[in-house]
């Protein structure tokens, strides 16, 4: 998978992606990440990338030209699967989302900053948007870092365990159950018995359980939406 990423703060990917999971999955090749400063395609000579509303009202819009220059530059190079860009009046990233998205081959990701990008670049290029919360960011690299982690991780060969993503919160529709590790006694707080019983069958079901009353108590709004 490649992903090309176009910000005006290419800094900001640094520490996510030269850690864990994003590091390892790029040292073993599997994928290959591009941030590109969006201000290297200004023509401004103060590489300037925004500009007034038409129409006044407060803050600033990025501009188109720089833009469109940066995706049919990378349009040029490869066939894009889909081109996203990251806005809070996207769609709510889920564990579907990203498992859908983690099967394609290339994709951008924009990220927005001030009011936002000029509208006819969402018209023109931009085939998916993403919001990752109800909630609005200074930019959208937060949330362009928290998308392509979500999707790496699923990228087969990425996780050491194969079956670990499987067994993340989410992918069953029921979030994760409780972890433990030792001791098995810490001031008398005990691993639950069953979980040291080596019963496999047992210790499934028990698991199974507590995802369940968990996704009940913790997240109604999934649990109601679950067959039962
Ligand atoms: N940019 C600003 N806020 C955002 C959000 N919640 N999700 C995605 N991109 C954003």
């Amino acid at each position: 998978m490649r992903i090309d990423i176009i910000s005006i703060f290419p800094e900001m990917f640094e520490g996510p992606f030269s850690h864990s999971i994003i590091k390892r999955a790029v040292d073993k090749r599997l994928v290959d990440i591009h941030v590109h400063q969006l201000r290297d395609y200004s023509k401004d000579k103060h590489k300037k990338v925004d500009d007034y509303a038409f129409s006044g009202g407060a803050g600033m819009v990025m501009m188109i030209e720089p833009i469109a220059d940066c995706i049919e530059k990378l349009k040029k190079e490869r066939k894009y699967d889909e081109i996203i860009y990251t806005s809070p009046d996207g769609e709510l990233l889920d564990q579907p989302i990203a498992n859908s998205m983690s099967l394609l081959n290339n994709i951008i990701i924009l990220c927005g900053h001030y009011k936002g990008i000029d509208e006819r670049i969402r018209e023109h290029f931009v085939t998916r948007e993403i919001s990752i919360g109800n909630y609005v960011l200074s930019g959208g690299e937060l949330a362009a870092a928290v998308l392509t982690d979500t999707m790496v991780r699923l990228i087969p060969g990425v996780l050491g365990n194969e079956t670990s993503a499987l067994s993340d919160s989410f992918q069953n529709n029921l979030v994760a159950p409780p972890v433990y590790t030792r001791p098995r006694n810490f001031r008398g707080w005990e691993v639950p018995e069953i979980l040291l019983s080596g019963n496999e069958k047992l210790i499934e079901e028990w698991k199974y359980e507590r995802s369940v009353e968990r996704t009940k108590q913790r997240r109604p709004e999934i649990y109601n939406k679950l067959e039962k």
